[in-house]
Protein backbone atom coordinates (compact mmCIF):
# COMPACT_ATOMS: atom_id res chain seq x y z
CA UNK A 1 0.00 0.00 0.00
CA UNK A 2 1.36 3.62 -1.04
CA UNK A 3 -0.01 6.03 1.16
CA UNK A 4 2.82 9.00 1.70
CA UNK A 5 3.09 10.13 4.88
CA UNK A 6 2.13 13.52 5.61
CA UNK A 7 4.37 15.98 7.21
CA UNK A 8 2.87 16.85 10.75
CA UNK A 9 1.58 19.75 11.70
CA UNK A 10 2.77 21.50 14.60
CA UNK A 11 -0.68 20.49 16.59
CA UNK A 12 0.40 16.95 16.19
CA UNK A 13 3.87 17.26 17.28
CA UNK A 14 2.92 18.93 20.57
CA UNK A 15 0.32 16.29 20.93
CA UNK A 16 2.40 13.26 20.15
CA UNK A 17 5.47 14.61 22.44
CA UNK A 18 3.18 15.56 25.32
CA UNK A 19 1.62 11.67 24.83
CA UNK A 20 4.95 10.46 24.62
CA UNK A 21 5.55 12.32 28.40
CA UNK A 22 2.99 10.61 30.23
CA UNK A 23 2.84 6.87 28.46
CA UNK A 24 4.42 5.25 31.45
CA UNK A 25 1.83 7.42 33.88
CA UNK A 26 -1.11 7.18 31.48
CA UNK A 27 -3.19 4.27 32.91
CA UNK A 28 -2.13 5.16 36.23
CA UNK A 29 -4.00 8.93 35.73
CA UNK A 30 -7.17 7.53 34.03
CA UNK A 31 -7.56 5.40 36.98
CA UNK A 32 -7.11 8.02 39.49
CA UNK A 33 -8.92 10.97 37.96
CA UNK A 34 -11.79 9.33 36.63
CA UNK A 35 -12.11 7.01 40.01
CA UNK A 36 -12.15 4.03 37.77
CA UNK A 37 -15.03 5.17 35.87
CA UNK A 38 -13.13 5.40 32.62
CA UNK A 39 -13.49 1.30 32.81
CA UNK A 40 -17.49 1.41 33.22
CA UNK A 41 -17.66 3.83 30.29
CA UNK A 42 -15.22 2.11 28.21
CA UNK A 43 -17.52 -1.85 29.01
CA UNK A 44 -20.72 -0.28 28.66
CA UNK A 45 -19.85 1.93 25.11
CA UNK A 46 -18.97 -1.49 23.63
CA UNK A 47 -22.62 -2.80 23.95
CA UNK A 48 -23.80 -0.23 21.72
CA UNK A 49 -22.41 -2.12 19.00
CA UNK A 50 -24.63 -5.10 17.42
CA UNK A 51 -23.55 -8.35 16.97
CA UNK A 52 -19.78 -9.20 16.90
CA UNK A 53 -17.51 -7.35 13.98
CA UNK A 54 -14.80 -9.41 13.11
CA UNK A 55 -11.69 -7.14 12.23
CA UNK A 56 -11.77 -4.29 14.74
CA UNK A 57 -10.06 -0.67 14.39
CA UNK A 58 -8.56 1.08 17.18
CA UNK A 59 -7.73 3.53 16.47
CA UNK A 60 -5.84 6.13 18.79
CA UNK A 61 -5.61 3.13 21.08
CA UNK A 62 -2.89 4.28 23.54
CA UNK A 63 -2.25 1.42 25.64
CA UNK A 64 -5.05 -0.62 24.52
CA UNK A 65 -7.68 -0.69 27.29
CA UNK A 66 -10.53 -0.72 24.96
CA UNK A 67 -9.25 -3.25 22.49
CA UNK A 68 -8.98 -5.63 25.33
CA UNK A 69 -12.60 -5.09 26.36
CA UNK A 70 -13.63 -5.75 23.07
CA UNK A 71 -12.33 -9.07 22.95
CA UNK A 72 -13.11 -9.66 26.44
CA UNK A 73 -16.78 -8.64 25.71
CA UNK A 74 -16.64 -10.53 22.38
CA UNK A 75 -16.95 -7.67 20.63
CA UNK A 76 -14.48 -8.07 18.12
CA UNK A 77 -12.30 -11.07 16.80
CA UNK A 78 -9.43 -9.14 16.35
CA UNK A 79 -8.27 -6.27 17.06
CA UNK A 80 -5.67 -3.90 15.08
CA UNK A 81 -4.19 -1.06 17.30
CA UNK A 82 -3.14 2.22 15.78
CA UNK A 83 -1.75 5.04 17.86
CA UNK A 84 0.88 7.57 16.43
CA UNK A 85 2.63 7.94 19.38
CA UNK A 86 4.87 5.12 19.90
CA UNK A 87 5.55 5.38 23.56
CA UNK A 88 1.95 4.53 24.40
CA UNK A 89 2.21 1.03 22.50
CA UNK A 90 4.75 0.23 24.46
CA UNK A 91 3.11 1.21 27.38
CA UNK A 92 0.50 -1.21 26.79
CA UNK A 93 2.79 -3.97 25.21
CA UNK A 94 1.69 -6.30 28.00
CA UNK A 95 -1.63 -6.60 27.68
CA UNK A 96 -1.25 -7.70 24.00
CA UNK A 97 0.28 -10.64 25.01
CA UNK A 98 -1.77 -13.99 24.33
CA UNK A 99 -4.62 -12.38 22.96
CA UNK A 100 -5.20 -11.24 19.04
CA UNK A 101 -3.91 -7.27 18.97
CA UNK A 102 -1.78 -6.17 16.91
CA UNK A 103 -0.44 -2.54 17.12
CA UNK A 104 0.71 -0.09 14.51
CA UNK A 105 2.09 3.57 14.14
CA UNK A 106 0.06 5.44 11.78
CA UNK A 107 -2.01 8.69 12.14
CA UNK A 108 -5.56 9.43 12.07
CA UNK A 109 -6.06 12.12 9.22
CA UNK A 110 -4.01 8.80 6.80
CA UNK A 111 -4.40 5.88 8.18
CA UNK A 112 -2.36 3.39 6.95
CA UNK A 113 -4.99 0.83 5.80
CA UNK A 114 -7.22 0.34 2.41
CA UNK A 115 -10.49 1.38 1.73
CA UNK A 116 -13.14 -0.99 3.60
CA UNK A 117 -10.58 -2.95 5.67
CA UNK A 118 -12.78 -3.50 8.86
CA UNK A 119 -15.97 -4.44 10.70
CA UNK A 120 -15.87 -2.04 12.86
CA UNK A 121 -13.80 0.89 13.98
CA UNK A 122 -13.51 2.57 17.34
CA UNK A 123 -11.48 5.74 19.05
CA UNK A 124 -11.59 6.06 22.82
CA UNK A 125 -10.96 9.57 23.85
CA UNK A 126 -8.76 10.29 20.79
CA UNK A 127 -11.06 12.43 18.36
CA UNK A 128 -10.46 15.34 20.21
CA UNK A 129 -6.83 15.31 19.60
CA UNK A 130 -6.72 14.54 15.77
CA UNK A 131 -6.90 18.14 14.68
CA UNK A 132 -9.52 18.10 11.85
CA UNK A 133 -12.57 16.09 13.23
CA UNK A 134 -14.21 15.92 10.20
CA UNK A 135 -11.40 15.02 8.27
CA UNK A 136 -10.55 11.84 10.46
CA UNK A 137 -14.32 10.40 10.29
CA UNK A 138 -14.35 10.69 6.65
CA UNK A 139 -11.17 8.39 7.27
CA UNK A 140 -12.76 6.27 9.55
CA UNK A 141 -15.74 5.99 6.90
CA UNK A 142 -13.00 4.76 4.09
CA UNK A 143 -11.46 2.15 6.17
CA UNK A 144 -15.05 0.65 7.01
CA UNK A 145 -16.52 -2.12 5.32
CA UNK A 146 -20.16 -0.95 3.84
CA UNK A 147 -22.58 -2.15 6.99
CA UNK A 148 -19.04 -1.76 9.26
CA UNK A 149 -19.68 0.11 12.73
CA UNK A 150 -18.51 3.11 14.37
CA UNK A 151 -17.70 3.78 18.08
CA UNK A 152 -16.52 7.21 19.36
CA UNK A 153 -15.76 7.60 23.28
CA UNK A 154 -15.28 11.06 24.19
CA UNK A 155 -15.70 14.31 26.06
CA UNK A 156 -17.24 17.04 24.01
CA UNK A 157 -17.78 20.39 24.95
CA UNK A 158 -19.33 21.13 27.91
CA UNK A 159 -22.57 23.03 27.03
CA UNK A 160 -25.10 22.08 29.99
CA UNK A 161 -24.81 22.94 33.59
CA UNK A 162 -23.09 19.85 34.97
CA UNK A 163 -20.53 19.51 32.68
CA UNK A 164 -19.53 23.00 32.58
CA UNK A 165 -18.77 23.32 36.22
CA UNK A 166 -16.85 19.89 36.42
CA UNK A 167 -15.12 21.43 33.71
CA UNK A 168 -14.24 24.68 35.69
CA UNK A 169 -13.94 23.34 38.92
CA UNK A 170 -12.41 19.77 38.81
CA UNK A 171 -11.16 20.12 35.25
CA UNK A 172 -9.28 23.27 36.33
CA UNK A 173 -7.88 22.47 39.21
CA UNK A 174 -7.66 18.90 40.06
CA UNK A 175 -6.27 17.64 36.61
CA UNK A 176 -3.41 19.72 36.51
CA UNK A 177 -2.71 19.38 40.31
CA UNK A 178 -3.00 15.48 40.15
CA UNK A 179 -1.22 15.01 37.13
CA UNK A 180 1.15 16.94 38.09
CA UNK A 181 1.80 15.31 41.26
CA UNK A 182 1.73 11.62 39.95
CA UNK A 183 2.93 12.27 36.34
CA UNK A 184 5.05 15.03 36.58
CA UNK A 185 3.28 16.76 33.63
CA UNK A 186 0.80 19.22 34.90
CA UNK A 187 0.69 20.95 31.42
CA UNK A 188 -0.37 17.60 30.00
CA UNK A 189 -3.53 17.48 32.21
CA UNK A 190 -4.43 21.80 31.44
CA UNK A 191 -4.27 20.67 28.07
CA UNK A 192 -6.95 17.76 29.03
CA UNK A 193 -9.45 20.12 30.20
CA UNK A 194 -8.75 22.77 27.30
CA UNK A 195 -9.27 20.51 24.94
CA UNK A 196 -12.49 19.74 26.05
CA UNK A 197 -13.68 22.97 26.04
CA UNK A 198 -12.32 23.70 22.89
CA UNK A 199 -14.22 20.61 21.01
CA UNK A 200 -17.17 20.09 19.92
CA UNK A 201 -20.29 19.58 21.34
CA UNK A 202 -22.00 16.03 20.86
CA UNK A 203 -24.48 17.42 19.05
CA UNK A 204 -22.22 18.79 16.61
CA UNK A 205 -19.96 15.67 16.75
CA UNK A 206 -23.29 13.91 15.86
CA UNK A 207 -23.57 16.03 12.68
CA UNK A 208 -19.69 15.72 11.84
CA UNK A 209 -20.37 11.70 11.84
CA UNK A 210 -23.61 12.55 9.28
CA UNK A 211 -21.76 14.74 7.29
CA UNK A 212 -19.08 12.36 6.73
CA UNK A 213 -21.35 9.79 5.91
CA UNK A 214 -22.01 7.57 9.03
CA UNK A 215 -26.01 7.16 9.97
CA UNK A 216 -27.73 5.44 12.35
CA UNK A 217 -26.41 7.24 15.08
CA UNK A 218 -26.83 6.08 18.73
CA UNK A 219 -25.62 8.07 21.79
CA UNK A 220 -24.85 7.03 25.75
CA UNK A 221 -24.33 9.61 28.28
CA UNK A 222 -21.84 9.24 31.34
CA UNK A 223 -21.87 11.01 34.27
CA UNK A 224 -24.66 13.02 33.48
CA UNK A 225 -22.86 14.71 30.11
CA UNK A 226 -19.25 14.34 31.41
CA UNK A 227 -18.30 11.71 28.61
CA UNK A 228 -20.37 10.36 25.85
CA UNK A 229 -20.20 7.39 23.77
CA UNK A 230 -21.47 7.63 20.19
CA UNK A 231 -22.11 4.88 17.51
CA UNK A 232 -22.83 5.13 13.99
CA UNK A 233 -22.76 2.42 10.76
CA UNK A 234 -20.90 2.97 7.11
CA UNK A 235 -24.32 2.25 4.59
CA UNK A 236 -24.06 -1.36 2.79
C1 LIG B 1 -6.39 10.11 25.67
S1 LIG B 1 -5.44 8.89 24.83
C2 LIG B 1 -6.63 7.58 24.61
C3 LIG B 1 -5.98 6.21 24.60
C4 LIG B 1 -6.94 5.04 24.62
N1 LIG B 1 -7.82 5.02 23.47
C5 LIG B 1 -7.75 5.01 25.89
O1 LIG B 1 -8.98 4.86 25.84
O2 LIG B 1 -7.16 5.10 26.97
C6 LIG B 1 -5.37 9.60 23.22
C7 LIG B 1 -4.49 8.83 22.26
O3 LIG B 1 -4.67 9.38 20.95
C8 LIG B 1 -3.44 9.31 20.28
N2 LIG B 1 -3.50 10.27 19.18
C9 LIG B 1 -3.71 11.59 19.25
N3 LIG B 1 -3.71 12.15 18.03
C10 LIG B 1 -3.53 11.13 17.14
C11 LIG B 1 -3.46 11.06 15.74
N4 LIG B 1 -3.57 12.15 14.98
N5 LIG B 1 -3.29 9.86 15.16
C12 LIG B 1 -3.16 8.73 15.92
N6 LIG B 1 -3.21 8.73 17.26
C13 LIG B 1 -3.40 9.92 17.88
C14 LIG B 1 -2.42 9.65 21.36
O4 LIG B 1 -1.13 9.25 21.02
C15 LIG B 1 -3.00 8.91 22.56
O5 LIG B 1 -2.46 7.60 22.68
Amino acid sequence: MSRALPVPTDHALAVRSMFGRIAGRYDLLNRVLSARRDVAWRRHALGLWQGQPAEVLDLACGTFDLAREALEQKKARRVHGCDFCQPMLVAGAKKRQGVPVSAAVGDALHLPYADSSFDGAMVAYGWRNFGDPAASARELLRVLRPGGQVLILEFFQPVTWWPKTFSATFGRFVFPTVGGALAGDAAAYRYLNDSIKRFLSVTEAEATLAAAGFTGIRRATYFGGVSHALAAAKPC
